[in-house]
């Protein structure tokens, strides 16, 4: 029997990874033909949707699909987790950013905290096809919320977790397991970090001293994607930057990161209202800042 065919941006696949995280796989095949790691596009769900940008956590140019993996933590998040396969997404814009430059450094340190391991993973994984020795280091709050441990094994050559509630790995942050691997006279050529603004910070200034060359994948709001509206302006050394086309990558030496968690939070009152009452507000990202 012939497959019906598939149709552009029609979701193909649908996978619950814990209980706040889904993966969710598209037919998207300009997309899924350049994306490249690091790099993001944005979703509207809908005709009335807001505009979000997502990254690209893997892609298959075989299928000619793209896969993305993402927590619903608001409105557009939750608009997209009940999106069942077979529907179809109203625009995908995309790939968007500049991709990750990759090269063999060596030794390279991903570390990554909570979602930021799917943004982490595609850029681990090219380090490793490009010849660099790979330590990953992943960190959670508890046990339940790792995902891509078994994928993440795969590419790396050694792999270290942490978790707040000591469930999992070290109990602590991935900084305290970057601090003793550098205690134990571990050389790392580039450290990538990827997650909660806070957690690029803390590893920005461990990195620093030692003179690691250290990335930041930063994400502040985006709107358009595209460089026009300045939705996404940081601060790097001093100059105003726009993530979506400067970025995201930057050296994390260089960023801002106070006028970063600061500007997440702009609106942070607007977006706990538009969920009451479906999950009362709590889990308004900006509030874990
Ligand atoms: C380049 C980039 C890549 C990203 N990749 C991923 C990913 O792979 N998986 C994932 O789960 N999340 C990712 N995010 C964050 C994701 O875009 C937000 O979680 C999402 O927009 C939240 O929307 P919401 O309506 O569900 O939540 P809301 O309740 O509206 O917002 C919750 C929090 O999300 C952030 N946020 C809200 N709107 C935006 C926006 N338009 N742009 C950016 N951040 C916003 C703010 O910090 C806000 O406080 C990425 C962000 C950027 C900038
Ligand atoms: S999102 Fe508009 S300038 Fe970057």
């Amino acid at each position: 029997m012939l497959k019906p065919k598939l149709e552009i941006n029609q979701v193909t696949e649908k996978e619950q990874l814990n209980s706040v995280t889904k993966k969710i796989t598209i037919y998207a095949p300009d997309i899924a033909a350049k994306a490249k790691a690091g790099q993001f596009v944005i979703f509207k769900v809908n005709e009335d949707s807001e505009r979000i940008p997502l990254t690209i956590s893997s892609w298959d140019q075989e299928k000619q699909t793209i896969s993305h993996i993402f927590q619903e933590i608001g409105f557009s998040t939750m608009e997209l987790g009940r999106l069942e396969v077979g529907q179809k997404i109203q625009n995908v814009a995309g790939p968007l950013g500049n991709a990750s430059e990759i090269k063999n450094f060596g030794t390279a340190v991903v570390v990554c905290g909570g979602l930021g391991t799917a943004v982490a993973y595609p850029v681990a994984k090219e380090l490793k096809e490009a010849g660099n020795k790979v330590i990953t280091i992943m960190g959670a709050r508890t046990k339940e919320l790792f995902i891509l441990e078994k994928e993440m094994a795969a590419i790396s050559d050694e792999v270290y977790f942490a978790s707040d509630d000591g469930t999992k790995g070290q109990k602590g942050f991935v900084s305290d397991v970057l601090k003793s691997l550098i205690a134990k006279n571990y050389t790392f050529n580039i450290a990538f970090a990827i997650g909660p603004p806070i957690m690029m910070s803390v590893i920005a200034d461990i990195t620093r001293p030692y003179s690691i060359k250290t990335i930041a994948s930063l994400n502040p709001i985006m709107v358009d994607g595209m460089g026009m509206c300045g939705a996404c302006r940081v601060t790097i050394a001093g100059k105003t930057q726009f993530a979506c086309v400067d970025g995201p990558e930057f050296d994390a030496h260089q960023v801002n990161f106070k006028e970063l968690i600061q500007r997440l939070k702009s609106y942070c009152n607007e977006e706990k209202q538009v969920i009451t009452p479906q999950v009362n507000g709590e889990n308004c990202q900006c509030h874990g800042h």
